[in-house]
């Protein structure tokens, strides 16, 4: 066992660096890895019992919830109940949010705002899906907790984290101070150390987006994919694309190797698809705290302010440099003109170099 170190272990090793209710939030993450390990159990055996497929029903987006959607659902408000940290899980499953009753968690200090099971359309067909969580304080002091205290901006997070369930099952997490990545080993059944101090390079050559959706994007998303597939040696182009079409693989890999992942408002949804706060949130603290940048295209994600449990948002998420200058395109490209060019001062302090056509 000598050199190997357990989500466990590491977890109570870093309670020291929380400045607040340090025993709740390390038995929070806890309880997440406990219901990340059971859903990686059913992932991984699905094709041979009776999970893959539709469930019948649709969530409040009106989109067909799958039998694994519905589980991992179950599983993760079954654990946060049982673990009593928690006062309120939100989840992308649930119209509204479910305040969690149980005698353990009267005096719970935490707010759970969850994806159970993030890519869904991959399920049937062995396609890398995950989970992805945000963990906030609860701000009201009396009484039952509310909407209100769901509702918080991102910079709010105390905490972040997804589960790949791919050819590895890990999880990655930050509580503000970095970013640690777990692999689960499954000969022990426990998540173990195997990405400390995760960074995404500051630039990459890897740009992910549904492109199908090409003639519904904004102008400065479409001259954005222009520029990303003209040639040019000094900037790499033209650059690679990848899009699995789960959020969470696509923003691993960009983690990973560098690169940005760009889910823009559309037509179909003018507003964006991916939801501010269980997917865009917690992706954006984590890209930031491993040193990238998450943006709507004009503005930091994590300052949004909530009003609606469901919100969507565009979101331009991953590398630093790029991210700036997929931004540089947004303003130059879909804002009527006389704007400040807000990402013009950013690309300069990174040094980045290539024009806008
Ligand atoms: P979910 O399965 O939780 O509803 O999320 C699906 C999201 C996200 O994972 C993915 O990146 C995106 O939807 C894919 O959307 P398109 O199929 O429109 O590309
Ligand atoms: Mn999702
Ligand atoms: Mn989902």
């Amino acid at each position: 066992m000598a050199g190997i170190k357990t989500l466990g272990q590491f977890i109570i090793e870093k309670q020291a660096d929380f400045s607040y209710a340090k025993g709740e939030l390390s038995r929070l993450l806890r309880d997440i890895g406990i219901a990340s390990k059971i859903v990686n159990r059913e992932v991984n055996k699905a094709g041979l019992v009776d999970i893959l497929g539709d469930a019948g029903t649709t969530n409040i987006q009106g989109e067909g919830q799958k039998k694994l959607d519905v589980y991992a659902n179950e599983q993760f408000i079954s654990a946060l109940t049982s673990g009593g940290e928690c006062c309120i899980v939100a989840t992308e499953e649930e119209d509204e949010f479910v305040p969690i009753d149980s005698p353990v968690s009267k005096n719970a200090k935490y707010i759970v705002c969850i994806d159970p099971l993030d890519g869904s359309s991959n399920i049937d067909c062995n396609v890398a899906v995950g989970t992805i969580f945000s963990i906030y304080r609860r701000k009201s002091v009396e009484g039952d907790a509310t909407l209100a205290d769901v509702l918080q901006r991102g910079t709010d997070q105390v905490a972040a984290g997804y589960v790949i369930y791919g050819s590895s099952t890990m999880l990655v997490y930050t509580t503000g101070k970095g970013v640690n990545g777990f692999t689960l080993d499954p000969s022990i059944g426990e998540f173990c150390l195997s990405h400390p101090n995760m960074k995404i390079p500051e630039n990459g050559t890897i740009y992910s987006i549904n492109e199908g959706n090409y003639v519904h994007f904004p102008d400065g998303v479409k001259q954005y994919i222009k520029y990303a597939q003209v040639e040019d040696l000094a900037t790499s182009r033209p650059y690679t694309s990848r899009y699995i079409g789960s959020m969470v693989a696509d923003i691993h890999r960009n983690l990973i190797k560098g690169g940005i992942y760009i889910y823009p408002t559309t037509a179909a949804s003018p507003n964006g698809k991916l939801r501010l706060l269980y997917e865009c949130n917690p992706m954006a603290f984590i890209i930031e705290q491993a040193g990238g940048k998450a943006s709507d295209g004009f503005k930091r994600i994590l300052e949004i302010e909530p009003t609606e449990l469901h919100q969507r948002t565009a979101i331009f998420i991953g590398s630093a440099a790029m991210v700036a200058n997929a931004e540089r395109f947004m303003v130059e490209h879909s804002q009527p003109q006389g704007l400040p060019n807000i990402a013009e001062e950013k690309l300069e302090q990174l040094g980045v170099i290539g024009g806008i056509d």
